[in-house]
């Protein structure tokens, strides 16, 4: 017995990407810098990535081939400013051809405006730490809106502010590498209010051209996080994460969304004070990662219940060297997010990650994330749609999947 799982119409199917994972090309960003130093695993960098910068020509019609009718793809601040206050109008103009090649592909834009790297100019100014970052990133940001804007419904201003902040700041495994409490809530408060000044300038330049309203958000990275005994002090360090991770990277804006950007991987066992540890029976991804689909249902419904703002998926996935646990992957998690639109939680797409194999970020090249695969050793770095990322044209095409009982 298998039953048909609709979901809403106009619902948006697509996959989503950033710039430095994809675009490769562009060494003036601190991630690159990062993996120039030896910080990335397999030694690869994000200056190769996967050439999506010169082949998107290509690639947009593969988003197409596997039915998507929305896209989100990032742009790379130190592409467009690549040097203090010079913008370059040649990156706006590529990206601007990029975005009318997916419109033209019937694939709505969902757009990226930091996702992780920095200029280089930026970083030598202080970087997120410093007063100045949030009027240097609406700077940017407005020379964006006024190349773009007219192409552009969905934004994303800051990818998982949460993720950037602990792994920059506090466990030192992304640019810049420190492990300060202190900083880290610098970084926080700078980044939210850059995502505020960001969301004003937005909505402002928008009225004053008459276009239709943007829609604006964060994207959130969010876990479930579970005490791993009754203690009373592994429940408080619960409590603990979710107000660190979560509330406090969404609480301060929640006047500044116009729906929420919602990404999801796994979830946590949570030991006093903060150690995060695996869920014992569960599928693990190469990385080591729970497979936990629940956990998807799980923070919709907090989202939802906490928040009242539709939600749009910006994010979920899973690296899979053969693509073996993909196709899975996706119909177990689309099954947690259709049933918790069954229960109220209004959600307005699913972006899967990533639409091709990409740079990832500490592994770099050999791990992969893509509904797509890229041949990385053959220079000619062929493309091919994966299993599951045919699984995803099939469920995109119907809007909706079967449910076996
Ligand atoms: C990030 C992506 C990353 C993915 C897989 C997300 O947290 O936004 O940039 O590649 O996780 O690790």
């Amino acid at each position: 017995m298998s039953k048909f799982l609709q979901f809403p119409d106009g619902f948006l199917w697509g996959s989503a990407t950033s710039a430095f994972q994809v675009e490769g090309g562009c060494k003036n960003h601190d991630f690159y810098d990062w993996a120039r130093q030896g910080r990335v695993k397999d030694g690869s960098n994000p200056a190769e990535a996967v050439d999506f910068w010169e082949r998107y020509p290509e690639d947009i019609p593969l988003m197409r081939e596997m039915n998507h009718n929305a896209a989100r793809i990032g742009l790379e601040w130190a592409r467009i400013e690549p040097e203090q206050g010079r913008f370059d109008p040649d990156a706006l103009a590529h990206y601007r051809k990029m975005i009318e090649t997916m419109k033209a592909a019937g694939i709505e834009p969902v757009i990226t405006l930091h996702h992780f790297a920095n200029p280089l100019w930026f970083v030598r100014a202080g970087g997120w730490e410093s007063r100045q970052a949030p009027e240097l990133f609406t700077r940017y940001v407005s020379q964006v809106i006024g190349a773009l804007g007219d192409l552009v419904t969905w934004w994303v201003s800051i990818n998982e502010p949460n993720v950037y902040t602990f792994y920059a700041y506090l466990q030192g495994s992304f640019p810049p590498g420190q492990r300060s409490f202190i900083l880290a809530q610098k970084v926080r408060k700078n980044l939210l209010k850059a995502h505020g000044l960001a969301y004003d300038l937005i909505h402002q330049h928008y009225q004053s051209h008459s276009w239709p309203e943007p829609k604006i958000s964060i994207a959130i990275h969010l876990r479930t996080f579970d005490p791993i005994s009754q203690s009373p002090l592994d429940k408080l360090a619960v409590r603990s994460m979710n107000r660190l991770f979560h509330q406090e990277f969404i609480d301060p804006v929640t006047d500044k969304l116009d729906y929420l950007g919602v990404q999801y991987y796994s979830g946590d066992l949570v030991r006093f004070p903060m150690q995060m540890l695996n869920r014992p029976g569960l599928p693990k991804n190469v990385l080591g990662w729970d497979i936990y689909p629940e956990g998807f249902n799980r923070v919709l419904t907090w989202a939802w219940e906490r928040y009242h703002l539709p939600i749009l998926v910006t994010e979920n996935g899973t690296c899979d060297d053969d693509d073996e646990l993909r196709p899975g992957f996706i119909t177990e998690h689309l099954i947690q997010l259709h049933r918790g639109i069954g229960q109220g939680v209004k959600v307005l797409g699913y972006l899967h990650w990533s639409t091709l194999d990409n740079f990832e970020l500490v592994e770099g090249l050999s791990i992969r994330f893509g509904l797509i695969h890229v041949d990385h050793d053959n220079p000619e770095k062929p493309r091919k749609i994966k299993g599951s990322g045919r699984l995803f044209a099939k469920i995109a095409k119907a809007n909706g999947l079967e449910m076996k009982s």
